[in-house]
């Protein structure tokens, strides 16, 4: 049930001028449980958030630019990070690690520094390294809460539903898909079995096209970026969760890449979970598998450790 009382939201976009930012803030600005939307960007925020303000929703848009991360962050319950270089085709999540890490690490100290209370979504990408990268930010500022700290893993799940309900010739609406592990290729591990309508081919094609629906979109996108509106939409679905929360509402779950003991060899993992007030209230059991699932958790776990272990060994440098 919703809170009657609900309490309007401060959401800050870190990365507001690329190809994702811009859609988010967007859908952010229309949204009528968001109160002030901080833009900030090392290029063009200013010009975003122009913008923006000139759409009649009573939300406040704010920009911010280069000099100004302390200001676009300070007093905020949400930020949201996309900020960082997105695939060319041919190209690893991974590959990015170079560029990416010193960006939301740097980002996070920010957050650590003037909002240390805030629920931080990472969407830079790599997810499974840029998460554990942000934790020992926070831990170094000694303000780390496991439970306000997420990366981003909804598109993996709008995916799903919208491959799912295709399949079936449904509607995504009335299609749920627990996704779990992490996000990238093989650690994206898609639990069909509770569908028994599928054959045992249908479901390894969907299966692949959930693990590599980015690469789908590189390719088409043919060297200029990822995805950037789908995103955008599964983001602005993760923040509706994380407020639908805040504001009292019980009972509100989703799968997302978290601090995590549901699978014990590794330390961050994309599980159901029930938020609250304060992040995450819950961690729920992982759901039932099948043996083709478990073996899919198998490899998952393989290469997620070594990008969470990647990402460790970064943030404590
Ligand atoms: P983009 O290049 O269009 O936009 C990135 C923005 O980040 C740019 O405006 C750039 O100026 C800004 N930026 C760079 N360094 C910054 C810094 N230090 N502070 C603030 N802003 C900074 O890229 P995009 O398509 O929006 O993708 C952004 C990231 O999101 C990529 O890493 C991409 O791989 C990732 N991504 C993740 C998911 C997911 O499911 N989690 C999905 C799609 C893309
Ligand atoms: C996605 O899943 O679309 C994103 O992680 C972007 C990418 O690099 O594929």
């Amino acid at each position: 049930m919703r809170a009657s009382q609900a309490r309007l939201v401060k959401v800050a976009v870190l990365g507001a001028g690329g190809g994702i930012g811009q859609p988010l803030s967007l859908l952010l600005k229309h949204s009528k449980d968001v109160t002030q939307l901080n833009v900030y960007d090392v290029h063009g925020a200013p010009g975003v958030a122009a913008d923006l303000s000139h759409i009649c929703t009573p939300s406040k848009v704010q920009g911010y630019g280069p000099e100004e991360l302390a200001k676009a962050v300070s007093g905020v319950d949400l930020v949201l990070i996309p900020a960082g270089v997105p695939r060319k085709p041919g190209m690893t999540r991974d590959d990015l690690f170079n560029t990416n890490a010193s960006i939301v690490r740097d980002l996070s100290a920010a957050v650590a520094k003037s909002s240390p209370k805030a629920i931080i979504g990472v969407i830079s990408n790599p997810v499974n390294s840029t998460v554990p990268i942000a934790a020992e930010t926070l831990k170094k500022a000694g303000v780390y809460d496991p439970r306000k700290l997420f990366g981003i893993t909804t598109l993996d799940i709008v995916r799903a539903r919208t491959f799912v309900a295709e399949a079936l010739k449904k509607s995504p609406s009335d299609i749920d898909v627990p996704v779990i592990g992490g996000h990238s290729g093989e650690t994206i591990v898609p639990l069909l079995s509770k569908f028994s309508e599928l054959s045992e081919e249908q479901v390894k094609a969907l299966t692949h096209r959930i693990q590599f629906g980015g690469d789908e979109v590189v390719k088409a996108k043919a060297g200029a970026g990822s995805a950037t509106l789908s995103m955008a939409y599964a983001a602005f679905e993760f923040a509706g969760h994380v407020i639908r929360a805040l504001n009292g509402e019980k009972g509100v779950t989703l799968c997302t890449y978290v601090e995590s003991k549901a699978e014990p060899s590794c330390a961050f993992f994309s599980s159901p979970v029930e938020l609250g007030k304060d992040g995450v209230e819950k961690i729920l059991p992982l759901p039932k598998r099948n043996s083709y699932e478990d073996a899919l958790l198998v490899k998952c776990v393989e290469g997620l450790q070594g990008n969470i272990k990647k990402g460790i060994a970064f943030g404590t440098k």
